[in-house]
């Protein structure tokens, strides 16, 4: 197979390319049409329009009102302002000592939730981290179990940015809804991915981000479901409902809406090809023994493949295959870098050596089929290569139960 020019890319989890669609909606706004939203005169008139018009696209795509959706810097922002602007919110009286407040989440949260819970932890408030099972789902049992009197906010992500794995919102949203407790849903991975209608489904407030969908980077929102009260956590001018303050990203926002407006339009085709795709990539596990898919085979995005392929050192597998031209990564691009195992993984229970042994595979829009087959080969051929050394003779024989995966045997 010939490589497309810019080799394979692969790792759509991480960012997208901006589409071309996109990125013609948000050259007027780079150039001539500079206007201020908040200013009175005609260019910013024409701004805030702009504003608006993509406010009512994210909105449409989610099945909220324009009213509802907060425009912030991206996933990460719109997390940290639902935890604290929340927290901040709702504090209960303390007395020196006593806990401001309690907060559910998962173990298997984005950094921007994990760090903004630690920081709560830090001022007085008490986190619950709930385990998750070896395909990465939450238990709605566990919640519910969790919840105490000075529950003041439950916080799940909708697919996990590592696994794919799809968390039971629907379920989730009702116990919290039946405690009168807000509930906040990371949807950075799963907009565009799943069917998203927050008329029906009971989530009170939603984190997105525009760079995974085909948008421009360091543009996002929060939806915040009418009536919630929130706080703001930055201070400053009335923008946004005084909920996030300073001079809108014009160029961004419109991009955004622009990028909602084809995730909506080119919904089925997309669906389509993307479980086409995660199909043949699939078929790795027919060309090699001792491959694990982490995650779930049914409840997931179809874009994530995480793989283990076990006795293979995952940096050392991604390394390989960029140099074949084929671009994956160890983890999610937030966490790249680090020398833990993946705190994900091992929330499924893998053991260490199983972590580092993993890698993920984003599939997007614009990959082939044929793409996929080649991938297959490709890897088929480097595993092999770098299994003559570290590999046991009998790796055949390694399955789902084989000890080396887990934690605390082998
Ligand atoms: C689940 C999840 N939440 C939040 C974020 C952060 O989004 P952003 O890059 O827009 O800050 C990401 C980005 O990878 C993500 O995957």
């Amino acid at each position: 197979m010939k490589l497309a020019p810019r080799g394979i890319y692969l790792d759509h989890g991480a960012t997208t390319p901006v589409d071309p669609e996109v990125l013609e909606a948000m050259l007027p706004f780079l150039q001539e049409e500079f206007g201020n939203p908040s200013s009175l005169h005609v260019p910013g008139r024409r701004a805030r329009a702009a504003v608006e018009k993509a406010r009512a696209r994210v909105a449409r795509l989610i099945g909220a009102s324009p009213e509802e959706i907060v425009f912030t810097s991206g996933g990460t922002e719109s997390d940290n302002l639902a935890l604290f602007g929340t927290a901040f919110d709702r504090r209960f009286p303390t007395s020196v000592g006593e806990s401001r407040g309690h907060i559910i989440t998962s173990q298997i949260e984005h950094p921007a939730v994990l760090q903004s819970c630690r920081h709560l932890e830090e001022l007085g408030y008490r986190v619950t981290y709930l385990p998750v099972d070896r395909t990465g789902r939450i238990a709605p049992e566990a919640v519910a179990e969790a919840i105490a009197e000075d529950t003041l906010l439950i916080s799940i992500m909708f697919a996990n940015n590592e696994l794919g794995t799809l968390q039971p919102i629907r379920e989730i949203g009702e116990t919290a809804r039946a405690q009168g407790i807000p509930f906040h849903v990371d949807a950075v991975q799963a907009l565009g991915k799943v069917p998203l209608n927050l008329k029906e489904l009971p989530v009170d407030m939603l984190s997105l981000s525009a760079h995974k969908i085909y948008g421009p980077k360091g543009i996002g929102a929060l939806y915040v479901r009418s009536g919630l009260e929130v706080s703001p956590v930055g201070r400053g001018g009335h923008q946004e409902r005084g909920l996030r303050p300073g001079t809108e990203n014009v160029p961004g926002i419109v991009g955004f809406g622009k990028a909602c407006e084809l995730a909506a339009r080119d919904w089925e085709r997309n669906q389509k090809h993307l479980w086409a795709l995660r199909e043949r990539l699939l078929r790795v596990r027919e060309e090699l023994p001792a491959v694990r898919l982490n995650g779930h085979p049914t409840q997931t995005v179809p874009s994530t493949v995480n793989l283990c392929f076990m006795y293979v050192d995952g940096l050392t597998l991604q390394l390989n295959l960029s140099e074949r031209g084929i671009y994956i990564a160890t983890g999610s691009a937030c966490t790249s870098g680090s020398l833990e195992p993946s705190h994900v993984l091992k929330a499924l229970g893998l053991s260490d050596q199983a972590a580092f042994s993993s890698v993920r595979f984003t599939l997007g829009k614009d990959n082939t089929v044929e793409e996929m087959d080649y991938v297959v080969e490709q890897v088929k051929e480097v595993v092999e290569m770098l299994r003559l050394v570290t590999a046991p003779e009998d790796i055949g024989k390694c399955d789902e139960n084989c000890p080396c995966l887990w934690e605390g045997v082998g």
